[in-house]
């Protein structure tokens, strides 16, 4: 018998490891022959931890398992795939909200041992990279042209121009750096394929590499990920050993190394500037750019800096074509994108779609609305610099530029919920304390305006001068979107001006009082 038990954070912290161990017991008391497989987490968060079994029909899923409930399930037929117990699901693949994802990138997490370079190769691991390597770099340059690919980090820049520039660049060495130091509230792709299934990050980075020149690459990783740094680094070992990393990849004289570096939990070293600032071992203070990293970026070398999740979705399209790639998505939004469902919803997780479904097909027929059951009041999407978005506006495609167009961030991808109960005048000033405490300090705008932006909201919701207080919040943010150096300070605005539009009474002191 074949048992599947994720390895992945979320499902560690749910007690994977105890079930594991329940498991291992029964196992041995009915004398069985059980191979437990650690596999990656499907990404269906609110199901974890799912344990599945091997069955002639296919993988049979029971979830969400608490340690406690491994007894019973085993009772119920557990070994054997049976289905009558209130946790099992029937075949993984059919559960709906699986089924109607469209995964590309995502394709593999949950499916294989994240480590089992078997695994990866069974399911078309190294495919894009064999056809990389036959290629000009040149062409694996055009076919990505060809995808459309949008940087999924946030700024969706068109990733094939980056990645141009950077092989236009004179000869001599050149970077790969993978921003993986994912900060964004609610979001945890980045995570989920460290974790489920990173030797497609490896490749997408060698491609990366192939592309433009670069022989070295660097993951910037944050250090909160411990079990990414530990899962990723030994695929890193493995895949060295195996020849798809080093000085002859695959033995085709091609060299490409990798590294990773951890982070020490700043916010703004997501930006790609401080990032490299840190990389060289200095504080992650923000660059004026240009020049552009693609020029002079980490030890004043062209280097490529792409999110985790841009740099994922490349072997799909070396190995399809980039046309496969942009069939899927609307207008200049091509492909997929890894949608992270997170905060007040009943049903949180992964939802890997073509841009232009909707938030409310998301929020409702995914999320199954909020984990409280009361009505939703607002979703904040792209991170703690998104707008909060109001009812009215949860019917428009997802798109990067139909989201634009109403001031709305895609960002990278982060959906968080929040139910009719929350306070989004506490929400205006989160954002305003948030880029207090996160603002590397070098532009005044975003240092000083940060701090009197909190100290604005605070008088407004004690109903000092209240009129005058909200004229000059919205100076402020007018200030900081136009005068800040980087995203930090020129997005924290957003949210507040969002809170100020959408949700004004929510700023008046009478609500403040409790009135
Ligand atoms: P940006 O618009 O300045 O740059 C986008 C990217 O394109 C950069 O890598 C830049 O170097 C590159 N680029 C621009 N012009 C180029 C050219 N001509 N040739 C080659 N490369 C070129 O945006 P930025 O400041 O890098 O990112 C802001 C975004 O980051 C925001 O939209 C936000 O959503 C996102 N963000 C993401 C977070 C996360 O955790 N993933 C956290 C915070 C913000
Ligand atoms: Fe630093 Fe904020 Fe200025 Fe960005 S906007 S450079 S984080 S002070």
């Amino acid at each position: 018998t074949t048992v599947y038990v994720p390895r992945d954070t979320t499902a560690l912290s749910l007690g994977a490891e105890a079930i594991v161990a329940r498991l291992e017991r029964a196992a041995r008391q009915r004398s069985l022959d059980l191979r437990i497989v650690r596999n990656g987490s499907r990404g269906l968060c609110w199901l974890e931890p799912l344990v599945e079994v091997e069955t002639a029909a296919g993988r049979v899923a029971y979830g969400p398992v608490e340690p406690e409930d491994v007894d019973a399930l085993i009772e119920a037929g557990l070994f054997e795939g049976r289905s009558d117990h209130p946790l099992a699901l029937g075949l993984t693949e059919e559960i709906p909200y699986l089924k109607a994802q469209q995964r590309l990138t995502f394709s593999r997490i949950g499916i294989t041992d994240p480590v089992s370079l078997e695994d990866y190769t069974a399911l078309r691991g190294f495919e894009g990279l064999k056809k990389a390597l036959a290629r000009d770099a040149r062409k694996i340059v055009d076919e990505v042209k060809i995808s459309g690919l949008r940087g999924r980090g946030g700024a969706a820049f068109p990733t094939a121009i980056k990645w141009q520039t950077v092989h236009d660049q004179p000869p001599g060495q050149k970077f790969i750096v993978c921003n993986a130091d994912e900060g964004d509230s609610g979001t945890f792709a980045d995570r989920l394929i460290m974790e489920c299934d990173p030797y497609l990050l490896i490749e997408g980075m060698a491609i990366a590499g192939l592309a433009v020149g670069a022989t070295q690459g660097y993951v910037y990783l944050r250090s909160e990920y411990p079990n990414a740094h530990a899962i990723f680094g030994e695929a890193i070992s493995r895949a060295r050993a195996a020849g798809y990393l080093g000085p002859s990849l695959l033995g085709s004289g091609k060299a490409f190394e990798l590294e990773i570096r951890l982070g020490a939990g700043a916010y703004i070293c997501g930006e790609e500037t401080s990032l490299l600032e840190s990389l060289e071992g200095k504080r992650g203070l923000v660059r004026a750019k240009p020049p552009l990293p693609a020029i002079e970026g980490l030890f004043g070398r062209p280097t490529v800096v792409n999110n985790v999740l841009s740099l994922a979705a490349v072997p799909y399209i070396l190995d399809q074509g980039g046309q496969a790639y942009a069939d899927y998505g609307m207008g200049k939004s091509r492909g997929t994108l890894p949608l992270q469902l997170a905060g007040n919803v009943a049903r949180g997780g992964l939802v890997e779609l073509a841009f232009g479904v909707t938030l409310r097909e998301l929020m409702e027929d995914f999320g199954g609305g909020t984990q409280s059951g009361r009505p939703l009041k607002a979703v904040q999407v792209g991170g703690p610099l998104g707008a909060y978005l109001p009812e009215s506006q949860w019917d428009s495609p997802i798109d990067y530029e139909g989201f634009a167009a109403f001031g709305g961030v895609v960002g990278h991808g982060g959906v968080v919920m929040f139910d009719d109960s929350v306070d989004m005048g506490d929400q205006a000033r989160f954002a305003m304390e948030f880029c207090s405490v996160e603002s590397c300090g070098k532009c005044t705008p975003c240092r000083i305006g940060a701090v009197r932006g909190v100290e604005v909201i605070d008088r407004i919701r004690a109903g000092e001068r209240a009129t005058e207080n909200l004229a000059l919040l919205a100076d402020l943010c007018d200030t900081m979107v136009d005068g800040s150096l980087c995203a930090m300070g020129g997005m924290t605005p957003f949210p507040v001006q969002s809170v100020m539009k959408h949700f004004p009474d929510d700023l008046t002191p009478r609500h403040a009082e409790g009135g």
